[in-house]
């Protein structure tokens, strides 16, 4: 069966006179087309998206963010959704192509208490785990789904750590699409995983880990009539860069001197580096903020890439770590991250298992939460800052991928002190105590309540 290309007459050339076309990050090859499993023709890189318009007649700065803030006043449906209200960032077509639930809009908020722990009073999180799945991907979901339903697919696909496949599950659901889900089995929360079925997938928890998952796609790309929803899919990139778009806004367009985001596939940093590059060449922001990239310890293969062999050829790592939406050792996007970091004069960081655990905790007491993967975050700026490369009097802000609800597991184990018992952490681990609030089970006496609230008025 031969596979429907990735265009169709819908968005072919004559229905979007240059709007947009793919361009080759390695060769820079330019097409209207991207082939099934999005690679340059020529040189099998990966591609993005460009605009050719922009090079014709370059958008006006102040006339976009003034569009832009109309649009919130909006009651249409693509005013509604955070991410076209920047529509001309995006591939867009037309209103009623899009298929939506009204993701990004997500807040910005103070870190009071991170503030004080870390010496950083102007820090900020921008918490993308309040879309409406759970984690920052559907702002790039919104988008792909959307060009997949207009290529004429019936099927979309990931492999995913777990946020990805809940996000495309439910944009196909809304989009009339089915919807097949490859993630590692065992490695995946139960949170992620019930999403997905609950909205329809056909899932598969393969044997092996989402590296395995990832090409086994690549090859079901190429066989079988499938879109591929992976952040391989520039139209999934896209999306994402509207977090940079919002949180810009929500700044009064004044940029923060640093923004700090968990690597995982490098898909999301490679994103919001577009953005923000793609802002400053259109005069939107007077100057760049540092874009770093965080990862854990046992899933570093940017780290190693960077360090080993200056960012010129990957350095893959077999991934082990409990943050499981970053467990990845052969991310796909790293030469698309290893350039914003450069452009944007970025680091790069890794932390440890119990530095994400208690990153974890310190973001949880204040009130807003988010899953392990986004405390990297958290913790990545406070070795940024014993390195120096993170001044205490410049402001930061942390882009938090993923809710709480996420990995309710992971938050339960660490509370009851379970989360590093027979690892080599465990000894290390009893230093969170102070962080940890388990669970009291009492008799249901008023007095064995009254007992503990003395007890917890002590601390
Ligand atoms: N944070 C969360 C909560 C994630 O789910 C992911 C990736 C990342 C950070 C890393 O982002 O891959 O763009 O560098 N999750 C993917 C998934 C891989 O399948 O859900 P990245």
């Amino acid at each position: 069966m031969l596979p429907p290309s990735t265009s169709t007459p819908d968005v072919s050339r004559k229905a979007r006179p240059l709007v947009f076309r793919f361009r080759c990050i390695a060769c820079g090859h330019l097409s209207d087309d991207a082939a099934q499993n999005f690679r340059c023709v020529n040189c099998g890189d990966l591609l993005e998206i460009t605009y050719p318009r922009w090079k014709e007649a370059k958008p006006n700065a102040d006339q976009l963010k003034s569009a832009w803030k109309q649009r919130r006043l909006s009651l249409d449906s693509v005013d509604l959704s955070g991410v076209w209200r920047f529509r001309e960032f995006l591939p867009f077509v037309s209103d009623q192509a899009v298929i939506s639930l009204r993701e990004g809009n997500t807040p910005l908020y103070d870190l009071p208490q991170c503030a004080r722990i870390t010496g950083v009073p102007r820090l900020f999180a921008k918490h993308q785990g309040l879309n409406p799945t759970g984690s920052f991907k559907d702002t790039g979901m919104t988008v792909a789904a959307t060009f997949a339903r207009l290529a004429g697919f019936r099927w979309v696909a990931c492999a995913s750590t777990g946020n990805t496949s809940a996000s495309m599950a439910a944009y196909a659901a809304r989009g009339g699409l089915r919807s097949l889900v490859l993630v590692p089995e065992g490695k995946i929360s139960w949170s992620k995983l019930s999403q997905a079925l609950d909205y329809g997938a056909v899932t598969c928890q393969l044997r092996t880990d989402f590296d395995g998952c990832l090409r086994l796609l690549q090859e079901l790309v190429l066989r079988a009539p499938v879109y591929q929803l992976n952040s391989i899919n520039p139209f999934r990139l896209e999306g994402q860069k509207t977090l940079a778009l919002e949180l810009l806004e929500q700044l009064d367009w004044q940029p923060p001197d640093h923004i700090i985001v968990p690597g995982g596939n490098l898909g999301n940093s490679s994103a919001i580096g577009k953005a923000l590059l793609e802002m400053h060449a259109l005069g939107l922001i007077s100057h760049l903020p540092k874009l770093s990239v965080i990862q854990s310890e046992g899933a570093n293969a940017l780290v190693r890439t960077l360090r080993e062999a200056d960012g010129k050829r990957l350095v893959s790592v077999h991934a082990e770590t409990r943050a499981t939406a970053i467990r990845i050792g052969n991310p796909a996007s790293w030469k698309k991250a290893v350039h914003v970091l450069e452009a944007t004069g970025g680091a790069c960081e890794q932390v440890t298992e119990i530095e994400i655990a208690q990153a974890k905790a310190e973001i949880g007491a204040e009130g807003i939460g988010c899953e392990p993967a986004s405390a990297v975050t958290l913790a990545g700026l406070k070795k940024l800052l014993q390195k120096g490369f993170v001044k205490p009097e410049e402001s930061v802000v942390l882009v938090l991928t993923g809710n709480l609800l996420k990995d309710p597991d992971f938050t339960i184990e660490f509370h009851r002190g379970d989360l590093f018992k027979d690892t080599s952490d465990e000894d290390a681990g009893v230093a969170l105590k102070a962080l940890r609030r388990p669970p009291i089970v009492l008799d249901a006496t008023l007095d064995a309540v009254i007992r503990t609230l003395e007890q917890a008025e002590k601390f």
